[in-house]
């Protein structure tokens, strides 16, 4: 199994990301940073998916080439940050399938409920990455997966952008067999919850809301 925990540390991803981190950075451009770090993410993220080969002809012989073995992928986002992530994405693998969950803290309990589920089918034989900008406590990240693994799903991995100590540690507790992936893991979580130094509201960011 890959490693439980990923810094993608390529230059090009860490140059984007503090810009995207920087407070005057406006909404489109944060959005446009967005798109193109996921792309660059999106390439690591899938770097273990197993290949399998067919019979091509090339206009100068036949070959056994390379492509990737199994049913199509399925991405899931967790609303609504998560679909900042999965647009790159989704330009570099059109044909995945995607899953949406909504969760919503109680303000009683703190803890994630469901308000909304749509996943494809077969999850049982689909590698499965899940996308959240920000695991900072973890607890909405671990719930999806909760519920991904509750649908059949059993390869999964997730992609972030910006993870919390906290956040690694409770998702490595929960779900040890799914590898996170980030650009950045910074220092920890205020008593807000937020990711410190972090880069704000990533879903107000993304979308220009307060
Ligand atoms: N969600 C965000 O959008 N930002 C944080 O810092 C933590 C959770």
């Amino acid at each position: 199994m890959p490693q439980h925990l990923t810094i993608v540390t390529h230059p090009l991803v860490s140059h984007k990301l503090t810009i995207m981190r920087k407070k005057e950075t406006s909404t489109a451009g944060f959005r446009k940073l967005l798109r193109e770090i996921s792309l660059l993410l999106a390439y690591e993220v899938t770097r273990e998916l197993p290949l399998t080969t067919e019979t091509i002809e090339t206009p100068i012989e036949t070959m056994e080439a390379p492509v990737i073995e199994g049913r199509k992928l399925a991405l899931v986002s967790i609303l609504r940050a998560g679909n900042g992530l999965l647009d790159g994405i989704l330009e570099l693998i059109p044909a995945a399938r995607v899953g949406f969950i909504g969760l919503y803290r109680d303000p009683e309990t703190l803890q994630p409920v469901e308000y909304y589920k749509k996943l494809p089918e077969h999850m049982e034989d689909r590698y499965t990455i899940v996308v959240d900008p920000m695991l900072a406590t973890g607890n909405s990240s671990v719930a999806a997966i909760d519920m991904l693994k509750a649908a059949g799903a059993k390869n999964i991995r997730f992609l972030c952008l910006l993870a919390s100590p906290e956040g690694v540690a409770r998702m490595k507790a929960a779900h040890p067999d799914v590898p996170v992936v980030t650009a950045a893991l910074d220092r920890g979580l205020d008593d807000h919850g937020y990711i410190v130094p972090g880069l704000g509201d990533a879903g107000d960011r993304m979308f220009g809301t307060r």
